[in-house]
């Protein structure tokens, strides 16, 4: 349902993304992962046809995201990084514009923003501007409106990055009550993720797929069942050596935790 065909992007001299391929099955979803800079958003910018890219395609529903931009956009709902919108705007219009861009009008346009209201627990903020908005209503506002047309194809670029652990729950939980009926990609670097709504985990590091796996068979590449370690193993390059857990080991693997990879 949805090919990524050997996507490559070249910033200047910088080797974004090396050529990446998967493919996500409906009742699929896919967690994006590596660390900060690998080129998770680059790719999903390339998906869903933000941004051209250097060669390679992504076929959504059948539509090539590069011959026929329209009717891929139409099969996708995008959740940028950072939760994008419209600060001035009131959650409530921000989604009946959103609805009009994908086409909808009266009766029919009215009743999915409702519908969509409720499915995304908006109902407490759906009269305040956007810019007065928590993080966690920022990020469901825009969630909200990257699911108004009920896309078979959802795009969420770490859906859950800086919200506090109750609204993580709640975001992860729209993401599985919809798991089954959609091709779902969702990056992240936050390895619980994985677990808690993954099917699959493709692994990216500069530019390229280091693995694509299930949650499971990660896991049991690490004597601990622990997801950080591998994940560690899979991605620090030569630079980060010093770090790498000697090879025997996960005896020291409690001592850097993911997180550490992001101010480096
Ligand atoms: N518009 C751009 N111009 C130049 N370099 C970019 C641009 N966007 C991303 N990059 C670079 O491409 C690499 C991948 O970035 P990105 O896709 O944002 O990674 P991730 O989302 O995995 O953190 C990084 O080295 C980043 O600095
Ligand atoms: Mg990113």
């Amino acid at each position: 349902m949805l090919e990524v065909k050997n996507l490559k992007k070249h910033f200047g001299h910088i080797e974004a993304v090396k050529g990446i391929s998967f493919t996500v099955e409906k009742g699929e979803v896919l967690g994006f992962l590596g660390p900060n800079g690998a080129g998770k958003s680059t790719t999903m910018r390339m998906i869903t046809g933000f941004l051209p890219p250097t060669s390679g395609t992504a076929i959504v529903c059948g539509h090539d995201v590069q011959k026929d931009p329209v009717s891929a956009k139409r099969a996708m709902g995008y959740l940028p990084e950072n939760a994008p919108a419209y600060d001035s705007m009131m959650v409530t219009d921000f989604l009946r514009f959103a609805a009009r861009l994908r086409g909808m009008s009266g009766v029919a346009l009215e009743d999915k923003v409702e519908a969509t209201i409720h499915k995304c627990h908006l109902l407490k903020v759906r009269n305040q501007s956007i810019h007065t908005l928590s993080k966690g209503y920022r990020q469901r506002t825009c969630f909200a409106q990257a699911i108004i047309h009920d896309p078979p194809v959802l795009i969420m670029d770490e859906p859950t990055d800086g919200l506090d652990p109750n609204q993580k729950h709640v975001v992860r939980s729209m993401i599985n009550d919809m798991a089954a009926e959609k091709v779902i990609i969702v990056s992240t670097h936050i390895l619980e993720e994985v677990e808690a709504v993954c099917s699959r985990a493709v692994i990216i590091a500069n530019g390229k797929i280091v693995t694509n796996s299930t949650p499971d068979e990660l896991k049991s590449q690490s004597k601990n069942g622990r997801l950080d370690e591998v994940f560690r193993r899979l991605t620090l390059d030569d630079e980060d050596d010093a770090y790498k857990p000697a090879s025997a080991g996960e005896k020291d693997a409690h001592k850097l935790s993911p997180a550490h990879k992001e101010d480096m």
